[in-house]
């Protein structure tokens, strides 16, 4: 979802919403507004849980409310505050004020009103939002100083009036010499990447003010550790790559780029001579790391299966216990985490609301915490002790491909092993010798697997007017048949179940027949005799398994249905290739059954909500 406000002389509103209130309709839409006369519009990412109170409130007042958001009242209740203002010169960043001060839950919200001309006010809280700016001229700062103000409600006609005179040249940020400025407020970068590359991140509770083109950020109250500043910090993200350029859909294109992402990863930390992986964000942090008790690894959604994808390395590496979370059952069990435990956060937004929740909480009890995302200046990035940004390249398509792969690529998966981990060649169990040296070319196998795309083209003329489809496997391999599994139900709306094969006999057995299509993932691992045996099961119940397999392997081919040879690597990197097939027979499927593949209905990018 993305929040754009454009202006100089200019002002432009607009909002893609996902609804957390009401279907959607033109009523439900952004902008909210105060009143029929428009008075005061809001645009709002995120969701306010104490809605029901304050509508209560605002309807006992008078308020008329038109459509079913929990956006509606934010726009009612700024429209209060002003009607109850106690003096004529209030300012609108402090009626902004006020108002985030009765609203609980998450948001990034815009105001315009026709009360204060020239003027828009953002702020933030939970939910992304940031600041692109654009000027062809000089401007007066590159690092915006906070206003800070008490906030007496005696003292507010007098604060109002030193708030005026101390917005001069020197608090605000402005081109020089009264020059043309433009300021874009976004959810996201990539909204805003082809206007210009120069942004501020807000923090939580700024609130930040364009008035006749010169911006300021305030703060109602200072803290000890508060930045007393916001940097212009300038964007690596080129436009082209988030454009489409030959590819039908972005998630094709990000399928396309693994071999690249995986590489951009690696690129400084990988040592290919000594089979070492530095890094840097987390060696501050080692010693740390290295006393703790145990590891907790938390996510949602394909970042979830990151963590599982890299659960039995870490395990591995470091002997210690490791606890993989979903971050909305993490919450739910209020799960006891102590100072000696490292807790690690992948997320490729960096803004999944539950990730962040369950980051803040586990702040709030003094572990360690650790970043594992894709996006630069995100929330998860800059609340964390430490982390990893795992360099993949913006990711449009909503269903996430390229950034899963590069979570557990060899450098994605040296942050399970700390910051020196021995990645390729590790473990020793794994087939390392022969293997071990290929992950090194780990690029050209990825480039060998995504050459299968027609082969999968052909499974999915096939599966298409399937309703179900099971993915089955085990070992390093689960992780897999849980992302491939997420993919086709996200994008093709067919049900789809990630199944771990050593629980077949305890319930999804139930389901072979002839007609059910299972696709098995089968690899020369140590669990390859285990997989031959849920082979059996499945082909004496008369299912014709489709078999991902290495390409080596003579005896799973015999008994399957269609069998699709992938390239063999060492054991805990092989899950980087064996997802490609599935997330390409996901898009195939999505495109023949005639569905958008990068906006799935009802899902969303960032899930800014819980
Ligand atoms: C949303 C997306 C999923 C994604 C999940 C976690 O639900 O639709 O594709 O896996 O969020 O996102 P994150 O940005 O934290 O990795």
């Amino acid at each position: 979802m993305d929040l754009k406000v454009e202006f100089e002389t200019h002002f432009g509103m607009a909002h893609t919403r996902w609804a957390t209130h009401g279907i959607p309709n033109a009523v439900n839409s952004h902008p909210q507004r105060s009143d029929k006369g428009n008075e005061f519009v809001v645009i709002h990412n995120g969701i306010i849980t104490n809605y029901k109170d304050l509508r209560k409130f605002l309807e006992s007042k008078g308020y008329e409310f038109e459509s079913e958001t929990d956006t509606e009242t934010i726009a009612k209740l700024i429209k209060y505050v002003f009607d109850n203002r106690e003096t004529e010169d209030i300012t609108f960043s402090t009626l902004v004020e006020r108002v985030i001060q009765q609203l609980e839950g998450a948001f990034a919200l815009v105001f315009k009103s026709i009360r204060y001309p020239g003027e828009a006010v953002a702020t933030r809280r939970g939910s992304p939002l940031l600041i692109g700016v654009r000027s062809k001229y000089k401007l007066s700062t590159e690092q915006v100083p906070i206003l800070y103000r008490t906030r007496t409600i005696e003292n507010v006609k007098n604060i109002c009036k030193t708030r005026m005179k101390r917005l001069d040249s020197s608090t605000c940020l402005h081109a020089v010499g009264d020059k043309a400025v433009e300021f874009f407020f976004a959810s996201d970068a990539s909204a805003i990447i082809e206007h210009t590359n120069r942004v501020i991140f807000l923090e939580d509770d700024d609130i930040a003010a364009v008035a006749d083109g010169k911006l300021s950020i305030h703060r109602i109250q200072r803290s000890a550790s508060d930045d007393p500043s916001r940097a212009i910090q300038t964007l690596q993200m080129e436009l082209q790559q988030i454009m489409k350029g030959n590819f039908s859909a972005f998630m094709q294109k990000e399928i396309f780029e693994q071999p690249e992402s995986v590489f951009n990863t690696m690129r400084g930390r990988v040592n290919f001579e000594s089979n070492t992986v530095l890094l840097g964000g987390l060696k501050d942090h080692l010693k740390e790391i290295r006393r703790c008790r145990r590891l907790i690894v938390i996510g949602c959604g394909t970042s979830y299966h990151a963590a599982v994808a890299t659960r039995q390395v870490l395990e591995e590496l470091t002997e210690l216990p490791v606890m993989v979370e979903l971050a909305s059952d993490f919450l739910d069990r209020n799960t006891p985490v102590f100072r000696d435990d490292v807790c690690f956060f992948i997320s490729q937004s960096g803004e999944t609301a539950d990730t962040l929740l369950a980051l803040r909480y586990c702040k709030d009890r003094r572990a360690l915490t650790v970043g594992v995302t894709n996006t630069v200046g995100s929330s998860i990035s800059r609340e964390t002790d430490c982390g990893v940004h795992i360099n993949a390249g913006p990711e449009i398509g909503v269903a996430s491909t390229k950034v899963e792969g590069t979570a557990c690529s060899p450098s994605g998966r040296a942050w399970a092993g700390g910051p020196e981990a021995r990645v390729p060649g590790y473990p020793p169990s794994s087939g390392v010798d022969a293997a071990g040296s290929r992950s090194v070319h780990g690029l050209e196998l990825i480039k060998e697997v995504l050459s299968l795309d027609e082969q999968i083209h052909d499974l999915a003329l096939e599966l298409y007017t399937q309703r179900s489809l099971l993915v089955m496997g085990r070992g390093y391999n689960y992780a897999t048949c849980l992302e491939g599994a997420l993919k086709i139900k996200e994008i093709t709306y067919m049900h789809s179940e990630g199944i771990l094969a050593g629980e077949l006999k305890h319930g999804p057995l139930a389901l072979i027949d002839k007609q059910m299509p299972v696709i098995m993932v089968i690899m020369k691992d140590p669990c390859f005799a285990k997989c031959q045996n849920a082979l059996q099961q499945v082909t004496a119940r008369q299912g014709r398994p489709i078999v991902l397999c290495s390409q080596d392997d003579t005896e799973s081919s015999k008994f399957a249905y269609r069998a699709i040879s992938l390239p063999r690597t060492v054991d805990c990197l092989q899950g980087v290739l064996s997802v490609i097939p599935l997330q390409l027979l996901s898009f195939h499927l999505a495109v023949l059954r005639g569905y958008d593949v990068d906006f799935p209905r009802n899902l969303a990018k960032s899930v800014t909500v819980e």
